[in-house]
């Protein structure tokens, strides 16, 4: 293994704009897909938030749960922005990654408004092959996914933990055909049938890359995400209200899953 490059303390990292000293001391991180959403969710799971920084797709906060401090951080949309992040979180600190994010379920028994814990995911992403070879799995931590899981049952949310679906594309890898063209080539047709059959629980776009890339980079990550579109039904997404049902419950497992990990150090 070659020597691992952590940066000075004061150097700013290039793309999310924010050095070491700025974590406080942190080492676990929340990674939203959507910079709009670090505000609100830095403000609901924890206390005396306070803005980092905002540079392209990041946006940064920092918040504190009984008093240790958690970064929020946005990741953009898809495995790249997912990397490059990863990338500077671990060369500030950062040790540990729960990806906060919105996904469509494949499976007709769950519904709108609950939410999904990935505990591997289908690579169906580009990113992912360039940290390591297609046998390579895409998993997530095993201590995350316990702690994710115990935080949804104590707080009585409606949770399912199973595999994601990773797509570079929201329209054909995700087999939707309300596309500009509506058309989906012959490969993606009837995968979604598939991935059903298989018992894939649902479609997003950043985990198979968050897996990998945390895996190669040698730190933990996990994902809970709220379901926003229920394929079985339509390809629609879901108005506002089912949104922040998802958000509310997501953020109580978020919260629930950190009080744990940050008490055992882990
Ligand atoms: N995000 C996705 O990538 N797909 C969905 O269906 C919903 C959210």
């Amino acid at each position: 293994m070659k020597e691992k490059h952590y940066a000075a303390p004061d150097e700013v990292m290039y793309h999310i704009g924010f050095c070491h000293n700025d974590l406080r001391g942190a080492r676990f991180a929340v990674l939203p897909g959507d910079p709009g959403r670090v505000e609100p969710l830095a403000r609901a799971l924890g206390v005396d938030s306070e803005f980092i920084t905002s540079h392209r797709e990041y946006t940064s906060w920092l918040t504190y749960i009984e008093k240790q401090p958690v970064l929020v951080c946005s990741t953009g949309m898809g495995g790249p922005s997912v990397a490059i992040c990863l990338e500077e979180l671990v060369r500030i600190g950062i040790t540990h990654v729960i990806r906060f994010g919105t996904t469509g379920t494949i499976q007709d028994e769950i519904d709108l408004g609950e939410v999904i814990i990935n505990k591997a995911a289908i690579r169906l992403d580009g990113t992912s092959y360039h940290y390591a070879p297609a046998a390579f799995p895409a998993v997530a931590s095993f201590t995350m996914v316990e702690a994710l899981s115990k935080a949804a049952k104590a707080e009585n949310v409606p949770a399912h933990v199973g595999i994601s679906v990773s797509s570079d594309t929201f329209w054909p890898g995700q087999e939707r055909y309300d596309s500009f063209t509506g058309y989906v080539p012959k490969a993606f047709q009837g995968t979604l049938q598939e991935w059903q059959a298989l018992g894939a629980l649902n479609y997003e776009m950043e985990t198979s890359a968050l897996f990998v890339t945390a895996q190669c980079l040698g730190i933990k990550a996990g994902a809970v995400c709220g379901v926003v579109a229920k394929r079985t039904d339509s390809e629609s997404i879901a108005p506002k209200n089912i949104y922040d049902t998802a958000f509310d419950r997501q953020v109580k497992v978020t919260v629930g899953a950190l009080k744990q990990l940050l008490k055992a150090g882990d």
